[in-house]
């Protein structure tokens, strides 16, 4: 059964307090935690302040997505936060080892996002130093967007690259995962699904995750 990490930037921000109760209640197995900078992406979402309360909601594992520049900067601020994980992209990292080290060095485990255009290739020399890849299934910036069909094949190369390597690197999906692709990105390889839309938009956001874990 794959990990369930639903993305916080689908919630309601008005009712911040009942949605991660309504996580807290449902078979979510992660909180899955979206930072936007408005440089790296288009978009600006919220800070290490927001996070920190969102982290006090919850006994939950605490995956955040730092979708920023310089995250060198910031990083401490949301291990501070409570994060549990903390995931920097490799377009916004000149220093990708050293970030790693930086957030390794908090306590914290770390994670590794690559963009849509981006080849599991380049992780070749850093998956041996993280818990986690994220691969980005659309353009980060914002929930809601279509699933790239061409993700499955990169699920595929990585979790062939893990396992001849013998490692145990989560592979985490996250954009336009739902009820439908689900079961082919399992399929393919990967153990953590982000979903933001699916779950926030349906009737029934607690069925709908214990759907998704089911698959
Ligand atoms: C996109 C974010 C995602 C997003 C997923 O930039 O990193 O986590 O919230 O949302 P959905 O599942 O709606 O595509
Ligand atoms: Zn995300």
């Amino acid at each position: 059964m794959a990990i369930i990490a639903p993305s916080l930037l689908s919630a309601d921000f008005l009712h911040l307090e009942r949605d991660c109760e309504m996580l807290n209640n449902s078979k979510a197995d992660w909180f899955h935690i979206d930072i936007m900078d408005g440089r790296f992406v288009p978009n600006i979402s919220f800070g290490p302040m927001i996070t920190s309360s969102i982290c006090r909601s919850t006994k939950k594992y605490c995956d955040v997505h730092l979708m920023i520049q310089e995250p060198e900067n910031y990083v401490e601020a949301f291990a501070k936060a409570g994060a549990n994980n903390i995931t920097v992209h490799l377009e916004a990292c000149t220093h990708l080892h050293r970030n790693i080290q930086q957030i390794k060095s908090l306590g914290v485990h770390a994670g590794v996002a690559i963009n849509p255009h981006t080849p599991v290739s380049s992780l070749e020399h850093i998956i041996s130093e993280i818990d986690l890849v994220c691969l980005m299934s659309v353009n980060p910036g914002f929930g809601g967007q279509k699933f790239i069909p061409e993700t499955i094949q990169k699920i595929s190369l990585l979790r062939k690259m893990i396992d001849d390597k013998s490692l145990s690197v989560h592979i985490e999906i996250d954009g336009g995962v739902t009820l439908e692709n689900a079961a082919s990105i399992i399929h393919a390889g990967a153990d953590v699904l982000v979903a933001g839309n699916t779950v926030f938009a349906s009737n029934n956001p607690t069925d709908t995750i214990a759907l998704l874990k089911n698959i």
